[in-house]
């Protein structure tokens, strides 16, 4: 299962990709916010986040406005490897290298044509786990500094 989080500025955004991804067969699990009313994106990048780290979601995608909030919040957390992508190539490349589980949008940057292209690729792509980059997580850890 897939799940899926914004603020209010990703509200719409993260309605019309969980329809997009429904379609496509994807199980979507919706953590929130459930309206367009002001919201902190914090609460939901930690509610989204900790569904990834307890197991239950296999991966995460959380939408702002500009995606820099949900990704700064979701970072903090010890396990979480969120990717702020604006691109296809970005979505396919942190999945390949750095093994992330938390996509995160910016919905008043990147289109929904778009952004639905490399949710999709996001999940579809594969870690390679390749020794370097397996180094190279280990590395991001807090443990290593
Ligand atoms: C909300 O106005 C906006 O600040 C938020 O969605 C996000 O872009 C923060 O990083």
């Amino acid at each position: 299962m897939i799940g899926i989080a914004s603020d209010h500025g990703g509200f719409e955004l993260k309605n019309a990709l969980t329809e997009y991804l429904k379609k496509a067969g994807v199980q979507v699990e919706d953590y929130g916010c459930f309206s367009m009313e002001a919201c902190d994106y914090p609460e939901y990048a930690y509610i989204l986040c900790d569904a990834v780290l307890s197991g239950e979601c296999e991966k995460g995608i959380l939408i702002c406005g500009t995606g820099i909030g949900m990704s700064m919040a979701a970072n903090r957390m010890s396990g979480i490897r969120a990717a702020l992508c604006g691109d296809v190539f970005s979505a396919q490349a942190t999945r390949q290298h750095n093994d992330a589980n938390v996509l995160c949008l910016g919905a008043r940057v990147t289109g929904e044509g778009l952004a639905c292209m490399i949710a999709e690729t996001f999940l579809k792509t594969e870690f390679s786990g390749e020794k370097r980059h397996v180094g190279r997580i280990r590395k991001i850890d807090a443990e290593y500094r």
